[in-house]
């Protein structure tokens, strides 16, 4: 039989032999893991559960809640809060930050996530997750504000996202590669399936919304026109294109067999830079991209070196397998992009 490695040993391990999880890093990821088996479990009752459908709510950036988002959002918050691991979480559910309460220890951490993404596919049975970023909290005053989460992605201490697919998927990196956990159901346990994964430089799909192609910039316009073209275009390839709606999802299958994901910047409303969130959607899968050897930028600069202003601020994401983004990108970077560098 061959020998299963839990998250629990993997963490010990790499504690241990590598030295990448201080002990408070280590038990904050293991409560994300177990809030993820909890909305896992939520998400797989489905309508027996009663949990499908709308909340009758919106959060911050007007978008309506689904019962599954509060839900989740819960779990996550419920679980972290008194452990002593964290100093405050902030959420794409919530407003503002959530600072740990006074009656539990205060730890170093600071744990970002969207409770749930793909938000539209909860109804209809189709993969869905949760993404989650950690930051530590510098300096030593117990106070905590929002102006401490502003800090660019490539101060991460660790990141990652949970699949609720056919299978439900753990996929973590602490800044040492990316590894995945495959949840056995029977056992409870997260089993290390896979380990040092790497996005192939080169790809034959690309992921995007095309409904959207009328309001792309130029440079967006022009590389999927040429992917368009195919065998007989300039590429000399033939394309195969993909969109879930659940950047998870979407950014699994790059991780597991190459591909690129645009949601870009457009001229539907000029002032927002995109749609995607900076700090608890774009950041977390820049560093699990570029762990895995692919490249992550907003057509203008690297995701994970932008300094955020605010803690929903918004941001347009080109990532996956690295020839494709630096192509999207060198397209971005010559004259006649509309593009805002940065808002
Ligand atoms: P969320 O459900 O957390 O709001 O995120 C949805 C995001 C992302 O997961 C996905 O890639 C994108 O929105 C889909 O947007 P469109 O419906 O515009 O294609
Ligand atoms: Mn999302
Ligand atoms: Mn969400």
């Amino acid at each position: 039989m061959t020998k299963r490695i839990s998250l629990t040993q993997y963490l010990v391990e790499q504690q241990r032999e590598h030295g990448h999880i201080p002990g408070q890093l280590r038990l904050l990821i293991e409560v994300v893991a177990r809030a993820c088996k909890r909305i896992a479990i939520a998400v797989n009752k489905g309508a027996l559960g009663e949990v499908l459908g709308s909340a009758g709510s919106e959060n911050v950036q007007g978008e309506v809640q689904k019962k599954l988002d509060i839900i989740s959002n819960e779990v996550l918050i419920e679980a972290n809060e008194w452990g002593g691991h964290l100093a405050a979480m902030a959420s794409e559910e919530m407003d503002d930050i959530h600072v740990v309460p006074n009656r539990y220890p205060q730890g170093e951490y600071m744990l970002l996530f969207d409770p749930l993404d793909g938000s539209s596919n909860i109804d209809v049975n189709v993969s869905i997750g949760t993404i989650f970023s950690v930051l530590r909290k510098v300096g030593h005053n117990r106070g905590v504000s929002e102006e401490d989460f502003l800090q660019p992605g490539k101060f991460q201490a660790a990141a990652g996202y949970c699949v609720y697919g056919p299978q439900t998927t753990l996929v973590l990196t602490v800044g040492d590669g990316v590894a995945m956990f495959t949840l056995d159901r029977e056992t409870g346990s997260w089993v290390l399936t896979s380990e040092n994964v790497q996005i192939p430089a080169d790809t034959k799909e690309f992921a995007i919304n095309m409904s959207n192609m009328r309001h792309w910039d130029t440079p967006v316009k022009r590389y999927i026109d040429e992917c368009l073209e195919g065998k007989d275009g300039t590429r000399g390839k033939d394309f195969n294109m993909r969109w879930i709606a659940s950047m998870v999802a979407d950014v699994h299958r790059i991780l597991t067999r190459g591909g690129v994901f645009l949601y870009p910047w457009d001229k539907r409303e000029p002032a927002k830079p995109g749609k995607l969130r900076l700090m608890y959607e774009a950041n977390p899968m820049a560093f699990l991209v570029e762990q895995a050897g692919g490249l992550a930028t907003n057509g203008h600069q690297r995701i994970m070196d932008l300094q955020p202003t605010k803690l929903h601020e918004r941001v347009s994401v080109i990532l996956g397998s690295k020839n494709e983004v630096q192509r999207v990108t060198s397209y971005h970077l010559e004259k006649g992009a509309e593009t805002p560098s940065q808002d």
